[in-house]
């Protein structure tokens, strides 16, 4: 088994989390297609956004479940107030855009209220620990998300490329990378082992990612009759030059289940400075949520 990384050697060791709030309304989706000419990238959108706010309420009670795991640990404990305000920001701003993607025709409500369901049947599930644990996996996926959409130009551009989209997605995935390895430390903190780990993996990787792709689907399908021939080549264009739905990802998304794994074995510093300089006019600090 491969030892973990010594704590103080963690680039996470002495984070500071800062909660920024949006100054960009993330309300004026200005066409039907949040991609270009792509109806079926955009369900795709549509459905990560709208599973967003509960996931992310969800994310914040598995980690106050916990929080007495980390009393006796001052950076942890002020981590875990700088993720509760994060998270509680995404979770606003994704409304709000969720509200405007219901409006221009997108079935968000009920991706919605089925990740509600999800979530409440995990926090209700024994052992106790498995909510932790399929917060810190699912924190895995939208840490990966953020490192690919902040990374890959390409991917960014394609698929977030939208004006009023790609700051609150770019946000959003600053603060992903910057929070990435909280949910971790608290499961470890709180007694979690691999069995545990990986079952949280399973959980979250079946339930939430699974059902990403089912209603994907499903929004597509229903949606058939105004999907054009242009719109299908400009999804086969589209589709190798991102890397959101790619071999890659998943080799990394599998990663999580290596022994002695942690979230900080990608060290994604300077990516987290980069773009603290470029938002900084985007997204300016407010006052830490408890
Ligand atoms: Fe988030
Ligand atoms: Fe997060």
């Amino acid at each position: 088994m491969t030892p973990p990384t010594a704590l103080a050697a963690r680039p996470s060791a002495d984070r500071h989390i800062p909660v920024r709030r949006l100054r960009v309304p993330p309300d004026v989706v200005d066409s039907d297609w949040i991609v270009a000419d792509d109806p079926i990238f955009s369900h795709l959108l549509a459905t990560l956004s709208a599973v967003f706010p509960n996931g992310e309420d969800f994310f914040v009670a598995s980690v106050r479940r916990h929080r007495d795991a980390v009393a006796d640990n001052p950076v942890l404990k002020a981590q875990v107030k700088g993720f509760i305000g994060q998270e509680a920001m995404h979770g606003r701003e994704h409304r709000a855009l969720n509200r405007r993607l219901a409006e221009v025709g997108y079935n968000t409500v009920r991706a919605d209220r089925a990740i509600q369901r999800i979530c409440n049947l995990i926090l209700k599930a024994r052992p106790r620990l498995l909510a932790i644990a399929a917060t810190a996996a699912a924190e895995h996926y939208t840490g990966l998300l953020a490192e690919t959409a902040l990374e890959h130009e390409p991917t960014r551009k394609i698929l977030f490329g939208q004006e009023s989209v790609e700051p609150l997605i770019c946000w959003h995935s600053l603060e992903e990378l910057e929070h990435k390895n909280v949910a971790f430390d608290v499961m470890v903190a709180a007694g979690a082992g691999y069995p545990i780990r990986a079952a949280g993996f399973l959980a979250t990787s079946t339930a939430l990612a699974g059902y990403v792709g089912v209603e994907w689907g499903r929004s597509v399908f229903e949606d058939r009759h105004r999907i054009t021939r242009a719109h299908l080549r400009q999804f086969r264009r589209n589709f190798p030059r991102q890397r959101l739905i790619n071999w890659r990802f998943l080799v990394k998304a599998w990663a999580y289940l290596r022994p002695g794994f942690h979230p900080d074995d990608t060290n994604t510093d300077a990516v987290v400075e980069h773009w603290r300089t470029v938002l900084a006019d985007v997204a300016t600090s407010g006052k830490a949520a408890g």
